[in-house]
């Protein structure tokens, strides 16, 4: 396993990070105890979840993974071995069933999620949190180009970060990180910690797939000025550039098939062409399609860790293997060909 440290903080983290937000919907938590003890034994001490999880997120599933986790914490005493990431909603009035209509990034959310994610997880510390999404119109969950609307809802991101730096402070929470941002967003909120005194962001977690560069525009530029990783989250477009999905196969059991209203985004417009011809390329270079997806995300120069996600303990496997998997500039080359032919097809 490779190691480094997120954006500007201590912590130390393992390349590959572990996903959990299939735990507790397509994995029980039996599987999700064989996912975790198998990644430690790997060397991997990263895992991200979320008060949201399982997705897709229903009232009676949400929290299970969260809880799961805490189970397994509890059950191999292992709560310092995995340096550990969870998150707090956004404005949601669709996900009213967690803390009400007005579920925005306010204290008294951010307060009442921690207290719960905590309990759940059966610690009294995150090393990591992160708000989910904004609380504000923006791209994001699929959206490539800003269109402003006058009616829009204006964000507080002072008085989240006022917050959250709180509990920072009061030893809940080692660092603060952003998730589904802007380059607008990531240095509004550097900007702010600055002037007022806050905690500096160490992280944004976006989704980066060979399939979803778009972070590459702006927000990647901001990771190495200002020292802020990216943990890439969706790594293989929810498992189209596995190659599982191509020429029209619709796997049974597989999240696409199974939640295809819920995750439109990955088999929409241009996104399967381009997963073809990425696959294609792969098996010709003599390696699969998951493999040169996952490697190609792990050598990026603005990465701190690729969060991979499993159903299956040999996708798992495989998955972690590729940090030893390293993609020659020829190949770089030919991927970049492809990505002047489909250049932002699943944002
Ligand atoms: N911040 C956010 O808004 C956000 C959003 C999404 C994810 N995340 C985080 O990122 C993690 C990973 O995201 P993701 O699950 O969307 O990642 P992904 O890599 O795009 O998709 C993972 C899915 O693809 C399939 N798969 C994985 N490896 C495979 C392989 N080797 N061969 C064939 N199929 C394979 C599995 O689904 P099937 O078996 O069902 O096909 C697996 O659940 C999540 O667990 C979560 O922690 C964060």
């Amino acid at each position: 396993m490779i190691y480094n440290k997120i954006g500007s903080s201590d912590l130390k983290v393992s390349r590959i990070c572990l996903g959990t937000m299939t735990w507790g919907e397509q994995n029980t938590q039996e599987e999700a105890f064989e996912q975790m003890d198998y990644a430690i034994e790997q060397g991997i001490n990263f895992f991200d979840t979320a008060e949201l999880y399982p997705v897709p997120p229903t009232e009676p599933t949400y929290t299970r993974t969260e809880t799961i986790i805490g189970n397994w914490f509890k059950t191999r005493g292992s709560r310092d071995k995995v340096i550990l990431a969870s998150k707090v909603i956004g404005r949601s009035p669709g996900l009213h069933w967690i803390r009400g209509e007005n579920n925005c990034l306010d204290e008294a959310n951010i307060e009442e999620a921690l207290a719960g994610s905590l309990k759940r997880l059966q610690t009294d510390y995150l090393d990591l949190y992160q708000f989910h999404w904004p609380d504000r119109n923006a791209n994001f969950f699929g959206k490539l180009g800003f269109r402003y609307s006058k009616d829009e809802y204006w964000d507080k991101i002072e008085a989240s970060l006022e917050a959250a730096s709180k509990l920072v402070r009061a030893g809940k929470v080692r660092y603060l990180g952003i998730s589904n941002e802007t380059a607008w967003g990531m240095m509004k909120f550097l900007e702010i910690a600055k002037s007022k005194g806050l905690e500096k962001i160490i992280s944004i977690q976006n989704p980066y797939s060979l399939v979803n560069r778009s972070f590459e525009v702006g927000c990647a530029e901001v990771c190495h000025r200002e020292q802020v990783g990216l943990l890439a989250y969706s790594p293989l477009a929810f498992g189209v550039l596995s190659g599982k999905y191509d020429n029209g196969a619709r796997p049974e059991k597989a999240r696409l098939t199974l939640y295809s209203n819920h995750f439109s985004r990955y088999l929409a417009g241009q996104t399967l062409k381009a997963a073809e011809a990425y696959n294609a390329l792969a098996r010709d270079q003599g390696l699969s399609p998951a493999q040169m997806a996952l490697a190609f995300v792990n050598q990026r120069s603005f990465l701190a860790a690729n969060i991979v996600g499993a159903t299956q303990m040999d996708q798992l496997k495989e998955n972690i293997e590729t940090i030893n998997i390293h993609l020659s500039d020829d190949l770089l080359k030919k991927i970049e060909d492809i990505h002047d032919i489909y250049t932002y097809p699943a944002p």
